[in-house]
């Protein structure tokens, strides 16, 4: 069982990866269908223990619940100016509660994907500061983070479809599979 999110403010090319990815009893979260508050910055949740966040009707609650249910996280993520999503960010920034009740995150692993208009080679800086990112959470949230993928999806336009960049598609979403089921 694993838990997938695209990062994306649409269902485009990372929905079509996790869900090409997944098994039919994993779960697939894509953001663009959520409603997530930004965080307030108030910090209650340092000893706030009746619920993982002050703010408790938002689509964040689904999500706490559904990080803690899997050990393997699955994130793919539009590049947007160089780096993540503002949705997916607000995510992270919504992780906040986990930096006080340490070791909720322990043992678990971020798989990362990277999706962005530009040739892989072009974004290779992006996609590794991406990375270190996600590392640099790790570290204080107690997760792994395996980097998956870097893809392109092309022009901008007319990057709707990622299965027409790649005519090795099929194989590279069945590569990806063994590396998260290994
Ligand atoms: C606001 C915005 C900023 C973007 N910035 C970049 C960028 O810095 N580098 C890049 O390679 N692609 C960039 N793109 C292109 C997207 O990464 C690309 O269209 C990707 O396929 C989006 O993922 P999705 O299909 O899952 O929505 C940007 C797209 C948008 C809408």
């Amino acid at each position: 069982m694993a838990l997938y999110i695209s990062g994306s403010n649409r269902r485009g090319n990372c929905y079509r990866i996790l869900n090409d990815l997944r098994d039919e009893e994993d779960t697939l979260i894509a953001l663009a269908d959520k409603s997530i508050n930004y965080c307030l910055g108030c910090n209650a949740c340092m000893d706030y223990l009746d619920s993982y966040c002050i703010m408790e009707d938002d689509d964040m609650q689904e999500i706490y619940d559904e990080i803690l249910k899997n050990d393997e996280i699955i994130i793919a993520t539009p590049i947007y100016m160089n780096h993540i999503t503002g949705i997916l960010k607000n995510m992270i920034d919504r992780l906040n509660p986990f930096c006080w009740h340490d070791e909720m995150l322990l043992g678990k692993t971020v798989y990362l994907i990277t999706v962005g208009q530009m040739d892989e080679e072009e974004n290779a800086d992006i996609a590794e500061n991406i990375k270190e990112y996600f590392e640099g959470i790790g570290e204080f949230l107690g997760f792994k983070v395996k980097f998956l993928r870097n893809f392109t999806s092309g022009d901008i336009r007319t990057s709707d479809n990622i299965t027409k960049m790649y005519k090795n598609y099929e194989a590279i979403i069945r590569k990806l599979k063994r590396e998260i089921e290994s």
